[in-house]
């Protein structure tokens, strides 16, 4: 018997410890265990050590509790920069003979984890905005700007004295000191709702600091999200100002003799010139000048040209508050290979590096005559063996170097990025690149993996991995609908509808988080009765402000699926008026209370059978679509009144659920439990959020959900609403073997006619972006990379793999794997805030086999396929009770036949089976 061992502590939901916003940063803690020799084991209480840097003793604070997840904050609370070392252990109770073992000897010390406050007071800010003191643009774009200061250090701060550098900028920015980059984040500091929040980062500078000679800070920023164009048709420039800016802090704390620390602040004294960078936008990428260069322009070697040089002005603070965030960096996460390069149709040199992937190029050296331009087209799909550019719009994707005669090194562009898997180069020196030539720097905001998942169909993998890749490359310190047109905007629908299969996937938190801050702060501007903008932070300015549900349902089921991950009630809490404002003010309704029915929704956005032009016009009632999520969205809202103790609301909100659902009874149900706008969407849904109003009512449903799905010959026929829906409904009403069908279908329109005849390696935003006939779909909004139709994920972490969350944070979850289709094997695993859950099952023949690690402190209820109920009108199954530990378990399964058939017209022969081996 042992006991398990714990990780070094975490703080709220910030990645490294470094810059809290709070001076009680919640503790949390995860277990790792060799879990064969920890059995079931809870915790009783907890020791947190806290160890001031200022301070000479530690102080242990011993608390009897069974949380690990984010405990309040034991000590004083922090001041401004200060910093502590905290390291935990915890005691537990284990089911063992050997508990009083258990008992009396804690776990091992974790490791320790460096906590720091940012800077808490408005007066810890002492720095000025600075810009060029240059004639105002009124057109965009901005030429990129680099500002620098040379600086010594007093002779009493010594080499290893605490360093940090406070930073922000009014664009994005790239910081230097003595010529070493600061940091390795990529487009900082990311972008919000800039009017309300602006983020700054706090970085440990203290080992690039030399005491003994002149050191220099050098920023360089360019228009970003800030100035530069955002939006379609043609978009904005200048959205938050049209002055580039940076601010700079740093500050260095002498050891042991009390001073006040020393601190260089940016200000008027700085010196700035234009980049060598002679534009970059988001959109259209770089362009390089390699003519404007000067070398180590960084570091003390060289000053630029006083020819060059731009006066400095202090530029006006803006109305925004600056924020240190939880939310994780952008960074390259993963460098890929160009897999092979051809010429295209028309001659053309095309790199093709086998993904569709979201970052930019990066070339180690190349050498270019003086003048001579290298442009670099960036595209995600061919068409008629070209570069297929269409799907862009108004984004061009490219960016283009101008030589010097000299060889260029280490070049990759700063401040864009792009969505491409080709990259079509035009002006390569000599034959053209090789393939080592040029590499793909893939970019995202670099969150924690936690989730997996494995089967034994190829297919269904290369379908999951094709979600991870559109995950990863749109969240792009916000979520982001898609990478490479001119849009790439936080479109509260797509995250809405995916944040289940994001939360699992990754640790999502303090993106998600930093971003509801901004739908809050956005959606309770004066004026916007209530109501958010469709996307976040609101780039479409032009656009009429309208309410839209599913969109804007984000304000509620957005902190939900937070609260189910994490159990930060606190969270609930700040969304809490965001929340309730929706649905009290927000929701155009009618006078039975459900959505006004003249209205326009976007509803099942993107169904198969709606016109490539008109993507809402499905065949789905799209008001029906609307009112079943009001009442699902309403009874969230009621639970997580109940979550915060506030009983009045949730029974207040409780009666309007009901209220609600015969309401939608009375519009759309007849009494045998046939729903109006019949589709597969709309019985889904009525499903999933229980809308139906007895069992008949339920039997009839199921039926004609069958019947549907049988008609359709498995073929998808749902959007962005209902594809998160099906698998689940039809798993609900004991019709697994339909999902997986569906899952399985690789005729076009389905999950994976794009995986097995389209080589795709993303999910597209249509269920044919590419027309069989390999052309681009005419539809204008066809990208290759959209996380939405993913959502079908979700399924299969919950049913295929088979576990979900019961309590929140995954206190107790849900083992319930449920079997079908071809598949003999599957593992899922979930590295969740309490430590490792795995569980991996065989079957062989009827001879079903589970391996299940449960992580200590957290239990799971488990459902065996023999145990299925097979008719969802049954309430009761049989579930087991398992504490932590490795657990082994066995049945027989009898799965329904496979596979189930069409239904097709007397006079045609069935047709063979489309299904991916
Ligand atoms: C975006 C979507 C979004 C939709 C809503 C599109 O242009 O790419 O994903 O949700 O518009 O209208």
């Amino acid at each position: 018997m042992s006991i398990p061992t714990v990780t070094a502590p975490t703080f709220e939901h910030h990645a490294n410890g470094l810059g809290l916003d709070t001076p009680t940063p919640r503790v949390s803690w995860r277990f790792e265990s060799t879990m064969s020799t920890v059995g079931a084991w809870l915790q009783s209480a907890y020791e947190i050590e806290v160890f001031f840097v200022s301070a000479p003793i530690a102080q242990v604070y011993h608390v009897h509790s069974d949380q690990s997840l984010l405990v309040p904050w034991p000590a004083k609370p922090l001041r401004s920069r200060e910093c502590a070392q905290v390291r935990v252990r915890v005691w537990g109770k284990t089911d063992s003979s050997d508990v009083a073992y258990a008992r009396e000897i804690p776990s091992p010390w974790s490791p320790y984890s460096e906590v720091e406050a940012a800077l808490l007071e408005d007066t810890d800010f002492q720095a000025c905005f600075i810009g060029p003191a240059k004639n105002i643009e009124t057109e965009g774009p901005l030429r990129p700007l680099r500002f620098k200061k040379a600086f010594d250090l007093p002779p009493h701060i010594h080499i290893g004295d605490r360093a940090r550098l406070y930073v922000t900028a009014y664009g994005v920015f790239e910081a230097w000191i003595n010529g070493n980059r600061v940091g390795d984040e990529c487009l900082a500091p990311g972008w919000t709702s800039y009017k309300h929040r602006l983020p700054y980062r706090v970085h440990d500078v203290t080992s690039l600091l030399a005491p003994c000679r002149t050191n220099v800070l050098a920023i360089e920023v360019a228009e970003g999200w800030y100035a530069g164009r955002l939006g379609f048709d043609p978009g904005h420039s200048f959205m938050y100002g049209n002055e580039l800016g940076v601010y700079a802090q740093l500050e260095v704390m002498s050891s042991g003799n009390g001073l006040e620390p020393w601190t260089l602040l940016s200000d008027d004294s700085w010196s700035c010139t234009d980049s060598a960078i002679l534009a970059a936008g988001i959109y259209n990428g770089e362009v390089y000048d390699h003519n404007e260069e000067v070398d180590d322009w960084a570091t003390m070697g060289t000053n630029w040209p006083a020819s060059r040089a731009v006066d400095v002005k202090v530029l006006p603070w803006k109305t925004a508050k600056l924020v240190a965030v939880d939310a994780p960096p952008i960074r390259v996460t993963e460098t890929v290979l160009c897999k092979q390069v051809f010429r295209s149709a028309s001659g053309k040199i095309i790199l093709d590096f086998g993904q569709n992937l979201v970052g930019k190029l990066q070339i180690p050296s190349v050498s270019l005559g003086k003048g001579e331009k290298l442009l670099l087209r960036h595209a995600e799909v061919l068409e008629e063996g070209e570069l297929g550019t269409r799907p862009l719009q108004d984004a061009k994707a490219r960016d283009i170097i101008i030589g010097s005669g000299k060889t260029i090194y280490n070049w990759s562009p700063r401040y864009t990025y792009h969505g491409f898997r080709y990259v079509e180069v035009t002006g390569w020196p000599g034959k053209g690149p090789s393939m080592r030539d040029i590499q793909a720097l893939v970019i995202h905001t670099d969150m924690r993996r936690r989730g997996h998942f494995h089967c034994s169909n190829s297919s269904v993998n290369r379908l999951h991995d094709n979600i991870v890749w559109s995950m990863r490359g749109n969240f792009m310190s916000l979520p982001t609908d898609c990478p490479q047109r001119d849009e790439r905007l936080g479109w509260t629908g797509d995250i809405q509808i995916f944040a289940p299969t994001a939360c699992f996937l990754y640790d999502t938190t303090g993106i998600l988080l930093n971003w509801l801050q901004d739908v809050a702060a956005e959606q309770l501007e004066d004026g916007k009765g209530g109501v958010p903008p469709l996307v976040v932070p609101n780039a479409l300015v032009d656009w009429p402000h309208f309410a839209q549900a599913i969109w804007d349902d984000v304000t509620v089921l957005l902190p939900s699926e937070l609260y189910q991950y994490s159990s930060d009630k606190l969270l609930l809490e700040r969304q809490f008026h965001s929340m309730q404002t929706w649905l009290d003010n927000g929701v155009d309704r009618a006078t039975d209370g459900l959505w006004h029915p003249d209205k326009w929704q976007f509803g099942d956005w993107l169904d198969p059978s709606a016109p490539p032009e008109d993507p809402g016009n499905g065949r789905t009632d799209s008001v029906l679509v609307a009112n079943a999520y009001l009442i699902h969205t309403t009874e969230v809202f009621s639970r997580l009144c109940e979550v915060l103790g506030k009983a009045n609301l949730a029974d207040r909100y409780s009666k309007d659920v009901y209220r609600l659902k015969l309401g939608f009874q009375r519009r759309y149900l007849t009494p045998e439990g046939n729903l109006m706008s019949s589709s597969q969407t709309s019985i889904a849904l009525a499903i999933q959020f229980a809308l139906y109003q007895d069992d008949t009512a339920r039997r009839t449903a199921a039926e004609t959900l069958e019947r549907l799905i049988r008609k359709a010959g498995f073929n998808i026929s749902t959007g962005f609403v209902g594809t998160p829906a099906i698998c689940h409904a039809l798993t609900a009403i004991g019709r697994p073997q339909l999902a997986y069908r569906m899952l399985l279908e690789t005729k076009c329109p389905s999950w994976l006619w794009p995986v097995v005849h389209m080589d795709a390696t993303t999910i597209w935003e249509r269920w044919d972006s590419m027309l069989p006939d390999k052309r681009i779909n005419p539809g204008s909004m066809t990208s290759f990379n959209h996380y939405a139709l993913g959502a079908v994920a979700d399924w299969l972490h919950a049913s295929v793999g088979g576990i979900s969350p019961i309590q929140p944070g995954w206190r107790v979850f849900r083992v319930r794997p449920v079997p079908g289709g071809n598949l003999t094997h599957a593992k899922v695993s979930f590295d969740g805030p309490y430590g490792q859950i795995v569980c991996e099952w065989t079957l062989d023949g009827n001879d079903f086999k589970m391996d299940l690690i449960v992580p200590p402190n957290t239990s799971a209820l488990v459902t065996l396929p023999s145990d299925l109920r097979t008719d969802y009108t049954v309430k009761e199954e049989t579930m087991h009770n398992v504490s932590s530990g490795r657990h082994s378990f066995k049945c027989v399964f009898n799965a329904a036949p496979w596979p189930p058939k069409p239904i097709i017209p007397p006079y045609m022969s069935m047709p063979p089976d489309t299904i991916a081996e």
